[in-house]
């Protein structure tokens, strides 16, 4: 089944009604997961500021299922690590995890997660409510420290390959030089594009079921799609990854 992935703060914090709005009916026809952490600042010029205050998070995912028009399939702590700098991280981690549990206790979504870009300080001290879900980094563009801390995260939550997802599969720009320049011809014995072969890799490092990626391009979306069927070499994703553990020794 295709997903959408979306997010309370997307489109300056409107892109729940938008999406309900463009899909309509075909809503139900996708898996829809979201996320929570990011508000509104008191300048709504400014950046979205973001918190783990559990009043403000249950508040965000009350009113994500409202303008959706729907319960959302998964809820995702929309990247913990940025308000993890402060006093007492792990309470205040272990209370936006419990937030969100109540919240699908409650019927607001039918799975709560966490979304990580850097997990590394979410290892150092795992909450003790776990998600059942976690969206993380994947592919070529993650340095090996992220994917480590991926794979580590993956372990202390115990999740199956089906809840873990992946995403960003060009780092957010599949427009960087690198991506046209790469030879990545040694991932397939098919004969693709590098960003069709990034994508299918992506899928692989770590291992997930489902990657995000973002596109406001048919034809890539379309490409992207078949390409979920290329054959990958599992001996050239383990070299590769012989090769950025090496590199970051
Ligand atoms: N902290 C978090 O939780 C977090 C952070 C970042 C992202 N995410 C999630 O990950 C998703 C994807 O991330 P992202 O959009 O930042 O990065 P991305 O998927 O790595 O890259 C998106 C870029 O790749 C281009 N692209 C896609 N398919 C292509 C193709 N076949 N050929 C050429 N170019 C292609 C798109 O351009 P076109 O529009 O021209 O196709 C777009 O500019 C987001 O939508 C979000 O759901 C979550």
């Amino acid at each position: 089944m295709v997903g959408i992935d979306t997010a309370f703060n997307y489109q300056r914090f409107n892109s729940h009604r938008h999406l309900a709005h463009v899909a309509g009916d075909l809503l139900d026809d996708f898996t829809i997961s979201t996320k929570v952490g990011f508000f509104p600042g008191s300048d709504p010029a400014a950046c979205a500021l973001h918190s783990l205050d559990p009043r403000r998070l249950r508040e965000a995912v009350e009113q994500s299922a409202e303008s959706l028009g729907r319960v959302p399939d998964v809820v995702f702590l929309h990247s913990p690590e940025r308000s993890l700098t402060g006093r007492a991280p792990e309470e205040a981690l272990d209370a936006a995890c419990i937030t969100l549990a109540d919240a699908q206790r409650a019927g607001l979504c039918r799975a709560w997660g966490i979304a990580t870009w850097d997990p590394r300080s979410l290892i150092t001290a795992p909450p003790p409510t776990l998600p059942s879900v976690l969206l993380l980094r994947s592919g070529l563009s993650v340095a090996h420290p992220i994917l480590t801390a991926c794979e580590r995260l993956i372990e202390l939550c115990d999740l199956p390959a089906t809840n873990v997802w992946g995403m960003s599969p060009f780092g957010g720009d599949a427009r960087e030089a690198a991506w046209q320049e790469v030879d990545l011809t040694d991932f397939t014995p098919a004969s693709a594009p590098n960003t069709d072969i990034a994508f299918r890799v992506a899928y692989d490092l770590p291992p997930v079921t489902r990657v995000a990626v973002g596109t406001t391009n048919r034809d890539h979306l379309r490409s992207l799609v078949a390409a979920t069927n290329l054959p990958i070499i599992p001996e050239a994703v383990t070299t590769y990854r012989g090769l950025t553990r090496e590199h970051d020794r």
